[in-house]
């Protein structure tokens, strides 16, 4: 083993590959993104969130008694301790979704019943609890923030269905409820984001899955990754309070040099594979819901920032169009991400720690030279 380095590193380790993974396919030029060789498309036009996690945490679709036992455990595990609740209802008015929820899934850790257990079946029953109390966590500190009611978890339906069911307090339709369960698809994995890749360094370490899914929810906040959803719903309004014409409004950010929300992509040099489902989604809930204004104003900044920067939309563009036609408050968006991407994370972690390595790569010094003599203070 040596300690010399002999590469450089490129800024942000753009094309750099940092791990083997058998849960992600991604070809940034062809616009192909597959979970375990399954084209996305194919998921988000035939399968469901419960067996997406199948095929992500166990390597292959479920048979109808695999699915059947999965949507038992997870129903099972939509439960919260009451001392979580105590945590979100002593949170802070002012605290932010995803703050608590950061918080709130480091807390889990003191009640799980696994703690000290880090095996690939301890893991598998932690990805399975912690995917339904993510979306428990979400829910609940929306109501309680709200000064509602936290709702019981109905454990007949689906994870979206559910998860619609305890924001809102009603039995959603079934448009509202498909339209969540293909979103939660679409966003259950992208091999090594940012996110992902927080939660393996940190897995390898050998610290618990709470803590690589912590690590992971503190990476997903930022704007340039899952918090950009949030971002971008946040230009719609302005641009809707004030009467803006979208176009202009992007023109101006772009005269300030800022960076358009929703667009450009480490990876994808065509359209994002996930924006094409999630624009139809946007466009036709719009319309049935009777609103298509915020789908228009998109279509138009879409439209623009490609002819202009030639930059396609990603997959935060049009699911902020999308979540609030379905009702979700605009600080919800990358907790609803996490809703979804806690299942590719735990899918990353069990794969890391099954056959584990240390990950600690080394930095090019671009230091002053050494030796660099140390002066004693009164001679500086
Ligand atoms: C996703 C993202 C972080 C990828 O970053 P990256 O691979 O490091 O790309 P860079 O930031 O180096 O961008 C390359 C060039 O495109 C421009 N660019 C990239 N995304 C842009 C955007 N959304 N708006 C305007 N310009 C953008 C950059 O300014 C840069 O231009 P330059 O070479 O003239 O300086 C970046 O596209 C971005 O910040 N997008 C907005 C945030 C977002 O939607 N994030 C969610 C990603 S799924």
């Amino acid at each position: 083993m040596s300690s010399v380095t002999t590469t450089h590193a490129p800024k942000g380790l753009e094309g750099i590959v940092a791990t083997n993974s058998k849960v992600c396919y991604i070809d940034g030029d062809r616009g192909v993104l597959a979970y375990c060789g399954i084209d996305i498309h194919e998921l988000a036009d035939h399968s469901n969130f419960e067996e997406t996690c199948h095929l992500l945490w166990f390597g292959k679709l479920p048979t109808h008694a695999e699915l059947e036992d999965l949507q038992a455990r997870l129903a099972a595990e939509r439960k919260l301790d009451p001392g979580i609740l105590t945590l979100l209802r002593n949170a802070p008015a002012h605290a932010l979704p995803m703050d608590v929820l950061r918080t709130a899934v480091s807390a889990l850790s003191f009640y799980d019943p696994d703690l000290k257990n880090s095996d690939h079946q301890a893991n598998l029953a932690k990805a399975i609890r912690l995917t339904s109390q993510i979306a428990m966590i979400v829910a609940a500190y929306d109501r309680i923030r709200k000064g509602q009611p936290v709702v019981e978890p109905d454990r007949a339906l689906s994870h979206a269905a559910n998860f619609l069911l305890m924001l809102s307090g009603k039995r959603p339709s079934a448009t509202a409820e498909r339209a969540l369960d293909i979103a939660l698809i679409l966003h259950a994995d992208h091999e090594l984001n940012a996110s992902t890749f927080a939660a393996r360094v940190t897995a390898a370490t050998l610290a618990d899955m709470h803590s690589a899914i912590t690590s992971a929810i503190g990476a997903l906040k930022g704007p340039l990754h899952g918090g950009a959803n949030e971002a971008v719903f946040r230009i719609l309004e302005t641009v809707a309070a004030n009467d803006a014409d979208p176009v202009e409004y992007v023109k101006g950010m772009l005269a300030q040099k800022k960076k358009i929300p929703g667009f450009g992509h480490r990876v994808y040099h065509t359209e994002d594979p996930r924006a094409t489902h999630l624009r139809a989604m946007s466009r036709d809930l719009g319309q049935a819901s009777g609103q298509p204004k915020w789908y228009e104003m998109s279509q138009k900044i879409e439209e623009f920032v490609k002819a202009e920067k030639k930059l396609n939309a990603n997959v935060d563009f049009y699911s902020a169009s999308t979540y609030h036609t379905l009702g979700i408050d605009e600080d919800l968006f990358t907790p609803v991400f996490a809703v979804s991407r806690i299942s590719g994370w735990a899918a990353h972690v069990i794969e890391q720690l099954d056959d584990n390595r240390l990950i600690r790569p080394r930095a090019e010094y671009l230091g002053p030279p050494y030796p660099n003599k140390y002066a004693a203070i009164d001679q500086r």
